[in-house]
This record gives C-alpha cells, sequence and structure tokens, in this order.
C-alpha cells in the first residue's frame, strides 16, 4: 500500500475534505513558493503534473500546456470543473504507455507525491520521467522531509500523513540520482503550522 486510506483516512479522499485540511496546513502558501522558486513554468511550457490531486497547482502557474494525471477520481472531477480549459485531466497513473502516446515536457511536477510512493516505485517512476523531458527539462518535487531535531508538531503532522514514505532529504536525493545527473535541494521550515518540507529539482 503507499498510502493510508482506510478509517479516518478514507475521508481525505472526497475533494472538499481533502482542499479543506490543506488550506488548514496552509498549502497554498507552499505551493506558491514551490511554483515560483521551482516550476519557474513559463506562458506555454508543457507541463506534466503526477499525482495533481485537484489541479491546485494552476491557480500559481501562467497560461501553460498542461497534463495532469490523478488516481482518485474524485479529485480528477474536482479539478476538471476547478480548471475547465486550463489544462487536461487524466484519470490514472501515470505510465509507460501514457509517456508514449504524449509529446516531451519543459517540467514534469511531484508536488507532494514522493512520499506516497515506495523507493522501488519512485526509482522507476524517476526513469520513466527522464524520457519524457525536453533537452534542458527537468523535474520538481515537493515533500514533508525528516529532519535532525524536528520540531514535534512538524514530526506529529509526518506521523499522521496519509504518505507512508517521508524521507530525509537525502533519501529524496537518492532517488533521482540514479536518472539524473544534477541534483539540487532546499529544506525550507515553516513555522505556523510547524512543518518542513523539502523541495528538489533534477535535470
Ligand atoms: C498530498 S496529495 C498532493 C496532490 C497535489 N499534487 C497537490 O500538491 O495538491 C498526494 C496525491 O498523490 C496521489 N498519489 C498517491 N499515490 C500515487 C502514485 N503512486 N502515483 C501518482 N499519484 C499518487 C494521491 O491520489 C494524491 O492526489
Amino acid at each position: 500500500m503507499t498510502e493510508r486510506h482506510r478509517g479516518i483516512f478514507s475521508i481525505l479522499t472526497h475533494a472538499s475534505v481533502y482542499e479543506a485540511v490543506q488550506s488548514l496546513l496552509g498549502a497554498r502558501a507552499v505551493r506558491d513558493q514551490f511554483a515560483r522558486r521551482y516550476v519557474r513554468a513559463k506562458a506555454g511550457d508543457r507541463v506534466l503534473d503526477i499525482g495533481c490531486g485537484t489541479g491546485s497547482i494552476l491557480a500559481h502557474l501562467p497560461e501553460i500546456d498542461y497534463h495532469g494525471y490523478e488516481p482518485n477520481p474524485r479529485y480528477v472531477e474536482r479539478a476538471r470543473s476547478a480548471y475547465a480549459g486550463r489544462g487536461t485531466f487524466h484519470a490514472g497513473y501515470f505510465s509507460a504507455d501514457a509517456a508514449k502516446a504524449l509529446e516531451p515536457f519543459d517540467v514534469v511536477i511531484l508536488s507532494a507525491v514522493l512520499h506516497h510512493i515506495p523507493d522501488a516505485e519512485a526509482i522507476e517512476l524517476f526513469a520513466l520521467l527522464r524520457t519524457i523531458l525536453r533537452p534542458g527539462g527537468r523535474v520538481v518535487t515537493l515533500d514533508n522531509v525528516r529532519v535532525a531535531h524536528q520540531n514535534p508538531l512538524a514530526s506529529l503532522l509526518i506521523k499522521f500523513d496519509r504518505g507512508r514514505h517521508v524521507r530525509s532529504a537525502e533519501s529524496y536525493k537518492a532517488l533521482a540520482e540514479r536518472s539524473f545527473q544534477h541534483i539540487a535541494g532546499e529544506v525550507v521550515q515553516r513555522a505556523f503550522p510547524p512543518s518542513t518540507y523539502f523541495y528538489m529539482t533534477a535535470q
């Protein structure tokens, strides 16, 4: 299992509950920083967003040629109604077959997705992503991260995260290193709610 989805976690599969919790956790500000500093998409760029959720990153991006993939059909439905005309939303997992059917991309986004994916699957995903980037293209990721002396409340948020694979910065980098030569990352602490994120670029 890649994420918790039973019991209390099952209510998060509803798009409106998920968005409300994200809002309480200050996700909008985190996404905005991620979009400006890491995604850095220019108008007209081809952008692939894997595990796109309800498509919220689009609120922070210019007019781009956007393709989102998302396994939860409820999130896809919300994304299609909230961002109609801004891109194409595909229900399901991104796969080698899907990659073959698409033109190459300038940017691939994995926003709060890697910590839902076990190592072997993530390593395979990075290998696939390398094949669908334009020359000079990049993969950008954002996730909760484990750090030394973590704020106890940040640790608690990680403990109750649906994603079961929150890692250290080095462990996130190791997933991309097999397929990409240049990996850059930054750990960012947020005061409220206390949380620690890792932003990574792989080229
Ligand atoms: C925390 S949400 C982030 C959603 C969105 N990217 C955002 O930043 O708002 C994690 C998303 O990853 C999706 N997901 C879980 N496992 C996945 C996998 N193996 N491949 C792709 N997406 C996955 C979930 O359905 C969920 O929408």
